[in-house]
């Protein structure tokens, strides 16, 4: 469990996610409406070097970031208008994808829990304090126990 006691410190794990993420990777944000997730989200592609306005997928569920705009290939996903019914293929998501996968909502489409994948629960919308209860797959182990030691 981490305390992120402001947006500067919400701002400071989107850093160090940034910086330990890699194609292939998934982050997937869990969280009620407002708690914090598009924010983190936006904060990771800003600190992988994206400029421009980041806005929330809930009605595209999938937008694409490619280099040059970003150190990595990026894809930012929601998933909260799915019913579960919709496979990740037919978004054109695909396992294996040389992308990060930023996925909102991920409980919408079964769970996307695998040794690639972070999964981040975001709890918390009075005033800025949030508190995150991770759940790293294998090969985030060593790198979330970095990073949340740094931030704790
Ligand atoms: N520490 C924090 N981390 C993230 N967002 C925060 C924090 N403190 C306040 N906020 C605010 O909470 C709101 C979160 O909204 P948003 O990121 O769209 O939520 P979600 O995508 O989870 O529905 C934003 O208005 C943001 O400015
Ligand atoms: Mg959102």
């Amino acid at each position: 469990m981490l305390t992120i006691g402001s947006t500067d410190a919400m701002q400071r794990l989107g850093q160090r996610l940034a910086d330990a993420a890699r194609p292939g990777d998934t982050i997937a944000l869990s969280g009620d409406l407002g708690a914090g997730k598009s924010t983190l989200a936006r904060m990771i592609l800003n600190a992988l070097g994206f400029a421009g306005e980041v806005p929330s997928p809930t009605f595209a569920l999938i937008l694409p970031y490619d280099p040059p705009e970003v150190r990595i290939p990026v894809i930012h996903a929601d998933f909260y208008r799915l019913d579960g019914a919709m496979e990740l293929e037919e978004l054109g998501l695909d396992a294996g994808d040389p992308a990060l996968l930023i996925a909102e909502w991920p409980e919408r489409v079964g769970g996307l829990a695998g040794p690639d994948t972070l999964e981040l629960r975001i709890t918390g919308s009075d005033a800025s304090e949030r508190r995150i209860d991770a759940q790293p797959g294998h090969n985030w182990q060593a790198r979330w126990q970095q990073i949340a030691g740094e931030l704790s």
